[in-house]
């Protein structure tokens, strides 16, 4: 056993490691609100101390009052492993099940620093994503991971590892909950106070299902997204279209490299010097300024030579809006990737602060700084409506910007109380991909190769030509977009952290994809077992009613029966892990997202289980989708019925406008 074996199946070591010093060249999470009242510190203290022998207690008691006070949480930095933090090929993980040893590699990944966004204090991205609360859990959960049995299932609450319960082989290896709290008790603050207390956390979508891999899988997204907003304006084509948005942190960093995939100018905001750094040292972004007359000059010429590029602006978002409105400069398309879903923390800088002034005052004075987010939206809304008045197509980007503007009293809301502006799942994802089944779809090579890599993607190319062949015309597009997505990916080089691609597939698509990489895995073509899984902003594992399910018109949008079925049905099915989420993209408590990992090993066993699996994880959301009688879904199901005769399902009988209107009440 090598060192770093060693230590994962050793856990919470016997003897106290040396504290390391305060690493400033990672980016930190901001110091979060102090709500609780000195009881309940204390009690958040006893809590973290359940973890370690009691002849530690005197000690670690001082050193997490410590972390409470200065931090606001109990991170545990002294047990923050020395060894380097990143995916390994499987077989380096100390395993008794291969399944077990891939979610290590999937873990470790999620708090890669290369990857993550604040990776000492264990978050993945999106400001509060978290894949464990503090470092003991994580040191816990790796060790059960490399100690348990396929006739096992590990039990995470929230980061905390429950432990392993006797369970059988097609069982999920691990079922994961986050942040799941009594439905009275899930407002922001709540987040706050049983973070702070150490018995609930906020896994956003993929950080806290391990299923994060880089902003790469959200690269695609964007340019499927932006592709399709370009195409609704003027000509229809991309070419020197000017798009403007702001956020280059975990998911927004990808608008950059993905404006330029899809052909337009992208000019992003980005506060946080380190974040533009990164995308720019990454090569996402070509060009930084922090000059707004000198990007609004370099605009004009990137838009006459027609010539894709992607622009930050290291600055503040409203500064940049307000320029350009008050210069007139001519914007096609325009969004937001701020993180509105957590406004009060960190999510969103108001205008006239500097990062470090804004950092302070939502820790010393939060009512002040409530009142200055408040504003800046009241002026970011009105500089984007007077960009959207001279031709510019805006489109919420599930980041809650319309739901926090409104909130502030921005001038968002049309006369009949909703929202001015649609969100992308209205106009883009829900109608052309959603609906269809088409979500985002991911794998990871887990021999870390990139040749395995190159084999999968040629592989899943070769199926997607294939099914092309027959493809109906209302998905043709949508196809041949991704089949050009997955022929360029190796060249735009998006690998960050583990060997993954992200590809957004349907039903058959996904299926015929993951049965291909088993069969290669089983002949050898492929050296290694390969974990499938998505992103939870998909068809059916999410119901959020500003986001996935913000197309959703028969009043169903505030349920969450699908995203609950969904994760039992993975279950049963076959997946290798589940997970379940409260909040997530757009805020604790405004949704509820759930995701799966599926380890595809060559076997017949894994045959079954994505057949299974898949088919189910697709369907369900088309079902429900169709039922709400969404025109794209009703074409969906029928189809998916034709090809399989035991999927029955209730289908809407739809009814006349007309007579719905004659109705008198
Ligand atoms: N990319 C997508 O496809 C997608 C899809 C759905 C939702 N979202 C949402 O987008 C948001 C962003 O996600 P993320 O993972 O990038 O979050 P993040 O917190 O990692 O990044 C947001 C960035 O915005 C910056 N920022 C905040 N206020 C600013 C301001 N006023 N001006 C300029 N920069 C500012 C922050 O410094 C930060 O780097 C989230 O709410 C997420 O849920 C993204």
């Amino acid at each position: 056993m090598n060192d770093f074996q060693h230590s994962i199946s050793q856990g919470i070591p016997d003897i106290l490691p040396e504290v390391l010093p305060f690493d400033s060249t990672v980016s930190h999470a901001p110091i979060r609100k102090d709500l609780l009242n000195k009881e309940e510190k204390k009690l958040a203290v006893c809590n973290a101390l359940r973890y370690f022998d009691k002849k530690y207690h005197n000690l670690l008691a001082q050193e997490f009052t410590a972390e409470l006070k200065k931090y606001g949480r109990i991170y545990m930095y002294r047990f923050r492993p020395a060894y380097a933090m990143h995916a390994r090929n499987i077989n380096e993980y100390p395993h008794r099940s291969l399944q077990a040893a891939a979610i290590m590699l999937m873990i470790q990944n999620n708090l890669d620093p290369e990857v993550a966004q604040h990776p000492h204090e264990l978050i993945t991205y999106g400001g509060n994503g978290a894949v464990f609360q503090n470092w003991a859990q994580y040191l816990l959960t790796m060790k059960y991971l490399s100690e348990m049995t396929d006739d096992q299932t590990l039990v995470m609450y929230s980061g905390h590892p429950m432990g392993l319960f006797p369970s059988h082989r097609d069982a999920p290896r691990v079922v994961v909950t986050n942040g799941m709290v009594i439905p009275n008790y899930s407002s922001p603050d709540h987040w706050e106070r049983f973070n702070a207390l150490g018995v609930s956390q906020y896994g956003q979508m993929t950080a806290g299902s391990y299923m994060y891999i880089g902003p790469q899988g959200i690269v695609h997204g964007t340019t499927i997204t932006v592709m399709n907003a370009a195409r609704r304006k003027g000509d229809g084509t991309q070419a020197g279209k000017v798009f403007v948005t702001s956020g280059l942190g975990g998911m927004s960093g990808a608008q950059g490299k993905a404006s330029v995939i899809a052909g337009v100018v992208g000019i992003i905001a980005e506060i946080n010097p380190k974040a533009v750094d990164k995308r720019f040292k990454q090569g996402w972004v070509d060009e930084v300024f922090t000059d707004l007359d000198e990007l609004i000059s370099r605009i004009n010429v990137a838009r006459s030579s027609k010539k894709a590029v992607s622009l930050a602006y290291q600055g503040n978002i409203i500064d940049l809006w307000e320029k350009l409105a008050e210069k007139k400069v001519p914007v096609d398309l325009g969004s937001d990737q701020t993180s509105l879903h957590n406004p009060w923390s960190g999510g969103y800088y108001p205008a006239g602060f500097t990062l470090e002034e804004s950092n302070e005052m939502m820790v010393k004075e939060p009512d002040r700084f409530r009142m200055e987010v408040r504003r800046s939206l009241i002026r970011h809304a009105s500089a984007i409506n007077k960009m959207v008045n001279n031709g510019m197509y805006f489109w919420d980007y599930g980041n809650a910007f319309l739901l926090e503007a409104g909130r502030a009293g921005a001038d968002v809301l049309k006369e009949d109380g909703t929202f001015r502006f649609p969100s992308y799942v209205q106009d883009i994802m829900g109608p052309l991909f959603f609906d269809y089944g088409f979500g985002p779809f991911r794998w990871v090579c887990t021999s870390g190769d990139p040749l395995d890599l190159s084999v999968s993607d040629r592989i899943a190319c070769e199926v997607l030509e294939e099914i092309v062949k027959q493809s109906p015309p209302e998905i043709r597009l949508q196809m041949q977009d991704n089949i050009h997505w997955i022929r360029e990916a190796g060249k735009n080089r998006m690998v960050v952290g583990s060997q993954a691609r992200i590809l957004y597939a349907d039903c058959e698509g996904r299926t015929k994809i993951a049965e291909a990489f088993n069969k290669a895995i089983s002949a050898g073509q492929i050296k290694a077992p390969i974990v499938l899984g998505r992103d939870h902003h998909d068809v059916s594992g999410t119901d959020s009613p500003y986001r996935e399910t913000s197309n959703i018109y028969d009043g169903s949008q505030f349920t969450a029966d699908m995203a609950i079925q969904n994760v039992i049905g993975d279950g049963f099915r076959g997946a290798t892990w589940v997970s379940i989420h409260n909040g997530g993209g757009v805020g604790w408590g405004e949704v509820i997202n759930g995701g799966f990992g599926l380890l595809l090993d060559g076997t017949a066993e894994a045959d079954r289980h994505l057949h299974s699996m898949l088919h189910w994880d697709v369907n369900n959301g088309i079902a429900r989708r169709a039922w709400a009688r969404n025109s794209s879904a009703l074409f969906a199901i029928e189809r998916a019925m034709q090809e399989e005769p035991l999927l029955r399902v209730t289908v809407a009988s739809l009814v006349d406008d007309d007579l719905i209107s004659k109705l008198s009440f």
